[in-house]
């Protein structure tokens, strides 16, 4: 029961990301991760403080491994992520830049990073969480000091960096219709309209059994894109269990029906080719760290015994 033979027959992508500590220590996790996907992303080690974490030091060490790994398991890597608030090293964080200094230096970052990786990463996360829940742009020191057309200058340093590559902005929260996902989704469009080089938008889709989804609403939303020819990704899916009083089966069960159910407006919309989820197994899993709460979000037991998620997941492709 390979999600990754069935998905590849079938000309889809199936991902996971890959967190470095496993997949350098545990021959287990490279064999799961070969046998069931066809795509896999970096959880961390491609962001900012991480892959460039001194001014004038890059780190591509971890990165270059697990990417030499995809290659030649002939999977598919995304590249996570350019431009994001988060994990920024001290060196950018704790120091006050001019503009025309931070516009540089942002240049640098992408064309650095995705010229090293030319060829190889398929599809980058070229901007990150840029929008609030309320549709208004996040303030962060890119959007600061270089102002919104940090957003667009983006896209065009990552498209002059490797044209072929396809980039895609990124976020959550997005995929119904709301305040948010509709300033997105004028931005995408302004883009295109522009001539900025801008292919996708990525859904990452952390989600909660507790919190009911529209799968309605999120056809409609991928449906608008499809209009403008921007494809769609669900980029990051994971499926929280935690605070809940059914049964660990009862959830496990709710659980597998939020994949499916993602998954099944995914492959029946024709612009959306990809499909990934935020690790492999729970024991990994980013959300007990983040929630502080005990979970097991994803396909794998702790054991790397199959859940129901897996199941319902194998069923749909
Ligand atoms: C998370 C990682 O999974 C954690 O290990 C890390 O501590 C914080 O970042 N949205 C994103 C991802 O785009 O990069 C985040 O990944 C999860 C939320």
């Amino acid at each position: 029961h390979s999600l990754r033979k069935v998905a590849s027959a079938n000309d889809f992508l199936i991902g996971a990301s890959v967190s470095s500590i496993p997949f350098l220590k545990d021959e287990k996790y490279r064999q799961v991760l070969k046998d069931e996907f066809n795509l896999l992303t970096i959880e961390n080690d491609m962001k900012f403080a991480k892959i460039h974490p001194q001014r004038d030091t890059y780190n591509f060490v971890i990165p270059d491994l697990i990417i030499d790994f995809a290659l030649e398991n002939d999977m598919k890597v995304r590249g996570h992520t350019l431009v994001w608030h988060a994990t920024l090293p001290d060196w950018i964080k704790d120091r006050k830049y001019s503009k025309e200094e931070l516009t540089l230096i942002l240049k640098d970052h992408i064309q650095t990073v995705v010229r090293h990786y030319k060829g190889k990463i398929y599809a980058w996360d070229v901007v990150n969480e840029a929008y609030n829940d309320d549709g208004t742009l996040r303030e962060n020191i890119w959007l600061q000091t270089i102002g919104p057309q940090y957003i667009e200058l983006a896209f065009k340093w990552a498209h002059e960096a490797d044209p072929n590559a396809l980039l895609f902005y990124n976020d959550y929260s997005n995929e119904g219709i709301n305040v948010k996902s509709n300033a997105i989704f004028e931005l995408v469009r302004d883009l295109k309209e522009r001539g900025v080089p801008i292919d996708g938008v990525g859904f990452q889709m952390h989600s909660s059994i507790t919190y009911s989804k529209d799968y309605k609403k999120i056809k409609e939303n991928f449906a608008r894109y499809k209009e403008i020819g921007v494809e769609v990704q669900v980029t990051e899916m994971d499926v929280k269990i935690q605070h809940s009083n059914e049964s660990y089966k009862k959830r496990l069960e709710q659980q597998a029906d939020m994949y499916a159910k993602t998954l099944n407006v995914c492959l029946s919309s024709s612009n959306c080719n990809a499909f990934i989820t935020w690790g492999i197994l729970d024991k990994y899993s980013w959300i007990p760290g983040f929630t502080g709460n005990k979970d097991a979000p994803l396909l794998f037991d702790n054991e790397y015994k199959p859940k129901p998620s897996h199941e319902s997941i194998y069923n749909e492709l």
